[in-house]
């Protein structure tokens, strides 16, 4: 694995899907489920790109859906690393809905996944860190080491006894 530092525009990633009936409920609007599968496929690229290896997905932070996506729509997906810590890394997934005849885009849905580097014996490797390009990177940076802080004390209270 290469350990050099790298941006997060190195392993930034883009997605577009286009939304299928097979993707929605009888309303017509694509499942959250389905929208959860590509966000993690989304952030999967993006771990990997930045890790140099296989990452597997560690947690999803809370998210919730703001404006409906419809058949006939795009979902578009935006991932970026902001952090990288030992072996894992956080990374941001955007959503929003486009109408692909007006131009039309609006926001989903967001949220923070952890992946987790995987080296060649199946265990947690370390991953590269990651280079801050500019001020909007570091304060990027600086929330997510807080929602780290954050997911460690509550894994420790669940791990807690009683
Ligand atoms: C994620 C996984 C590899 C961690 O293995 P582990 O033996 O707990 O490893 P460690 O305790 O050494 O932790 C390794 C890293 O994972 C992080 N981590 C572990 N569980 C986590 C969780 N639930 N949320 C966020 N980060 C987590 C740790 O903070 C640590 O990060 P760091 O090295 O950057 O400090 C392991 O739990 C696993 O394989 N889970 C299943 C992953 C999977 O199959 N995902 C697909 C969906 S089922």
């Amino acid at each position: 694995m290469n350990h050099a530092a790298k941006p997060p525009s190195a392993s930034a990633t883009s997605m577009t899907e286009y939304v299928l009936p097979t993707h929605a409920n009888a309303m017509g609007n694509v499942f959250g489920g389905q929208i959860l599968a590509w966000m993690d496929l989304c952030a999967a690229m993006c771990a990997q790109r930045h890790c140099g290896t296989i990452a597997v997905t560690a947690g999803i932070d809370d998210l919730s859906f703001e404006h409906p996506v419809k058949v006939g729509q795009f979902v578009r997906l935006e991932g970026r690393v902001t952090a990288a810590f030992r072996s894992s890394v956080e990374v941001e997934v955007r959503v929003s809905g486009e109408d692909g005849s007006t131009g039309t885009i609006w926001p989903c849905v967001r949220a923070y996944l952890t992946f987790v580097a995987i080296g060649p014996v199946g265990a947690p490797a370390v991953v590269p860190p990651l280079l801050a390009e500019g001020p909007e990177d570091e304060a990027r940076r600086a929330d997510a080491e807080a929602r780290r802080r954050h997911r460690l004390e509550s894994r420790a209270r669940s791990a807690a006894p009683g």
